[in-house]
This record gives structure tokens, C-alpha cells and sequence, in this order.
């Protein structure tokens, strides 16, 4: 027998079931709500409400736990590769070597995209920002792949899918390729996933590409740990859009664009220009400590806070340790990571920090590694999205697996009582 929860009102009781995930978790299942007591809840930010069941992810903000389907985030940093981790959120378990092999297989027969789509992004100035380009490219290759509109089989879903992760990549390329006045060119199939796309960033078309096996292991480390986080604003705007039934790269291109914002992905950008600007501002980080703490002032310190994390964001401890073996493996040194660990240790000493719980979240060291391997500050959101293509897929193949019902949330209005129209002259 359910537990259950009761909801007094006027003197009349309500019984809500409590259910339980698999990790304890307790939610109250307020479906009868409205239709037992005509009212609604207001939860502005969704920071109370669960918006469905999935099987994907599970994050524990208190304890600084995340896992993906089971397995822990350091695990699969440490041990996995991105496309495994692809097939593991998309499909449910890790895949032995045949069926990684069979899904690679599938992507590389789709790793072409039609030549037209070169005339639309010609299109854009140089000057637009990336991630307006790749959520239009992404919405554009609708076009040229109809048939990933209506999925309504498993078989309909994995074409569209394994697509997806193609021609995903080679938009991202282009886009990075197009701003800084490179030929837009294809990868090397008999590459790696991972190692393809570094070819398709990088390759110059007067040298030979050579693999850097520290690169394409910190690219891969980055991509799996940006790969999925539940109900996030992208994610949750990838299921809504396609709970309306359309197509998956509508729903991922509507997801770009949530990613884009600096106060979700855009952060990883955001963060990197305030380090930047700290640094020419004479490094003085209790100047911007003091302005993040001051109602009065826009500032917030970028790459901290989290919705759901009141502790340490696993994937920031990940990345501090990779940035620093990165930078090092590397050669390099960089002003703006002494600032950046400067900024973490004041912050987590400071009380204003301590009792609202702002910890580093993935995005405050992310950048530093990005700009280490050569991508530039405005791309790196577009990083972020490569790397959450397999979560937002996934989610939205729960989600129509489950047949989940169209997203709808409903409001409290707060305008004006009904009132008789007055013509122009008389307003
Ligand atoms: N700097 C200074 N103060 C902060 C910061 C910050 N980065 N983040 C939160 N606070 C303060 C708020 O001012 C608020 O203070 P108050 O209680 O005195 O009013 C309190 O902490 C709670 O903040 P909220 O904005 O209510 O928390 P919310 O859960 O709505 O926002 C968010 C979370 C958006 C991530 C916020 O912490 C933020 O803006 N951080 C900076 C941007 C960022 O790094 N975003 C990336 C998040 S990770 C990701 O999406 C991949």
C-alpha cells in the first residue's frame, strides 16, 4: 500500500499518493489535484515540482552525487569514452564491442551533410554568435531530413538519432571553421568519434593533422562529463518541445537555444570573460568577491551556484583536477587559473557563499581547459552542447517512449477583471 498525503482545505481532506524513486526519493503525485480541488500550485522556476519519472540520471544536490544511469560520473570520466557514454544514456546499459561498433558504424554512414546547408550558414555574418548559428543549422537540416520528423517507431527514432550525432558535429565544425575563415571540410571516418571531431575543428588545409592523444583525452573527459543532468533548463525545454510531437532536431534546436543563456550554459563562456577581465583589471579578486556579495550591484561571480548542488558540484571537482593535468601535460601557463583558484578559495571562506551553498559548478573551470586546447571563448558553449547532445537525445526518446502527454503548465492570473472595449478616439 502507497502512503499518502492529505491536502486540508475549508475543512475538506485530500489524499495525494507519496511514491517513491528507486533511490528513495519521495515525490506526492498531484495528478487529481486540479480535478478534485479545482485549484492549481504555483512553482515559479520549478523548484519544487518534477515535471516526470526518467531512468536516465540521478543527482543528489546535497551529497554532490551524479550518475548516469547507474554509474558513477568519476567512473565514467575516468574509464569510459563519449560514445560509449552516448549508447549508455540513449539506450539504458554500456554496450559490449559489437554494439558500439554497429552504432559507430551507423553514425558513419550518416557523417555527411547535404552541401546546401554551406549556403545557409554563408548566410550568417562572421560576427553571429555560434550558438544562434548552430541552433538554426540544427533546425535547418529539418530540411533536408524529413523523414526525422515523424518517429513514430523505435526503428523511425534510432535513424533520427544516429543521424543526429553525425551531422551534429560537422555543424559544430563548420560553425568554429566559419568564424575564423577555414575551409568547411568533413572528418576522417576511420577515426575515432571523438578524435573525428578534433580532426574536423582543427585540420588545416595546408597540414597534416596529427592526433594529440592529452587533447582528445581532455575533449572526451569534457563531452561525458557535460553529457547529461536530468531536468536542467535545456533538457526540460527538449522534452517540452517534443512532447508537442515535433521531431527530435526541433527539439534539440529549441534546447540549443535554452543552453545559450549565461545563467545555464553560456555560463562556461561568462565565466571565462569575467576571469579575463579580472586578470586585466590587475587580478584584484576581493574587488569582485565584494561585488558579487552587493545587492546593488548586477554582478554574480560566473560558474558558481547551482539550482540543484548545495555542495560541490562533482563534475568542477572533476574538471579543476583536469585543468590542472591539462595546462600541465601541456606546457602551459595560465594567469586566468591562478584567478580562478583564487576566486574558489575566498569564496568557499566567505560567509556569504557558506550560507547560501555556492560551490564551483561544471562551468567555472570548464573554459580554462577549452582555451587551453585552442577553442575560442565563444565556442564554448557550443562545447557544452556537443557534449549534452546524448542527454537531451535520450531524454527526449524517454520521453516519447513513454508517451509522455503534451507539457502544458498551467499559471494563476493576475491581470484584469473583464472590462468593455473602448474604440480609439475615446481611450
Ligand atoms: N554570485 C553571487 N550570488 C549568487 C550567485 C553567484 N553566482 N548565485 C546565487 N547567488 C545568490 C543570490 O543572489 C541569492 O541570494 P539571496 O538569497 O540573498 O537573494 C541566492 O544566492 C540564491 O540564488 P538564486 O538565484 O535564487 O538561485 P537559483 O537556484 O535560482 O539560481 C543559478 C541558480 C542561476 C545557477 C545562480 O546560482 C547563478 O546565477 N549562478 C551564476 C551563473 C552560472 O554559473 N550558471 C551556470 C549554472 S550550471 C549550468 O547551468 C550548466
Amino acid at each position: 500500500m502507497s502512503d499518502n498525503a492529505t491536502l486540508e482545505y475549508k475543512g475538506e481532506k485530500y489524499d495525494f499518493p507519496v511514491i517513491k524513486g528507486t533511490e528513495d526519493e519521495l515525490a506526492i503525485d498531484i495528478k487529481t489535484l486540479r480535478s478534485l480541488t479545482t485549484m492549481t500550485t504555483l512553482d515559479p522556476g520549478y523548484k519544487n515540482t518534477g515535471s516526470c519519472e526518467s531512468a536516465i540520471t540521478f543527482l543528489d544536490g546535497e551529497k554532490g552525487i551524479l550518475r548516469y544511469r547507474g554509474y558513477s560520473i568519476e567512473e565514467l570520466a575516468e574509464k569510459a569514452d563519449f560514445l560509449e557514454v552516448a549508447y549508455l544514456l540513449i539506450f539504458g546499459e554500456l554496450p559490449n564491442k559489437e554494439q558500439l561498433d554497429a552504432f559507430h558504424h551507423d553514425i558513419i554512414e550518416e557523417s555527411t551533410v547535404d552541401e546546401e546547408m554551406k549556403k545557409i550558414l554563408d548566410a550568417f555574418p562572421k560576427s553571429a554568435h555560434p550558438m544562434g548559428v548552430l541552433s538554426s543549422l540544427t533546425s535547418a537540416l529539418i530540411a533536408f531530413n524529413p523523414t526525422t520528423v515523424d518517429v513514430s517507431s523505435e526503428k523511425a527514432m534510432y535513424y533520427a538519432i544516429v543521424r543526429i550525432l553525425a551531422k551534429f558535429p560537422i555543424l559544430v565544425a563548420w560553425t568554429m571553421r566559419k568564424k575564423k575563415g577555414l575551409p568547411l571540410d568533413y572528418g576522417d571516418d576511420s577515426l575515432g568519434y571523438v578524435e573525428n571531431i578534433h580532426k574536423m575543428m582543427f585540420k588545416r588545409p595546408n597540414k597534416e593533422y596529427k592526433k594529440n592523444q592529452i587533447v582528445i583525452d581532455a575533449l572526451d573527459k569534457l563531452l561525458i562529463l557535460h553529457a547529461d543532468h536530468e531536468q536542467n533548463c535545456s533538457t526540460s525545454t527538449v522534452r517540452i518541445v517534443g512532447s508537442s510531437h515535433a521531431g527530435l532536431f526541433a527539439s534539440l534546436s529549441a534546447g540549443i537555444s535554452a543552453l545559450w543563456g549565461p545563467l545555464h550554459g553560456g555560463a562556461n563562456q561568462a565565466v571565462l570573460e569575467m576571469l579575463q577581465a579580472i586578470e586585466e583589471d590587475g587580478g584584484d579578486t576581493k574587488k569582485y568577491m565584494a561585488k558579487a556579495k552587493d545587492k546593488n550591484d548586477p554582478f554574480r561571480l560566473m560558474g558558481f551556484g547551482h539550482r540543484v548542488y548545495k555542495n560541490f558540484d562533482p563534475r568542477a571537482k572533476i574538471i579543476k583536477k583536469a585543468a590542472d593535468e591539462v595546462l600541465g601535460d601541456l606546457g602551459i601557463e595560465d594567469p586566468i587559473l591562478e584567478i580562478a583558484k583564487g576566486l574558489e578559495k575566498e569564496a568557499l571562506e566567505d560567509q556569504y557563499f557558506v550560507d547560501r551553498k555556492l560551490y564551483p559548478n561544471v562551468d567555472f573551470y570548464s573554459g580554462i581547459i577549452y582555451r587551453a586546447l585552442g577553442i575560442p571563448t565563444e565556442m564554448f558553449t557550443v562545447m557544452f552542447a556537443l557534449g549534452r547532445l546524448p542527454g537531451w537525445i535520450a531524454q527526449w526518446r524517454e520521453m516519447r517512449l513513454r508517451n509522455e502527454p503534451i507539457g502544458r503548465p498551467r499559471q494563476l492570473y493576475i491581470g484584469e477583471n473583464s472590462r468593455p472595449f473602448v474604440t480609439v478616439a475615446k481611450r
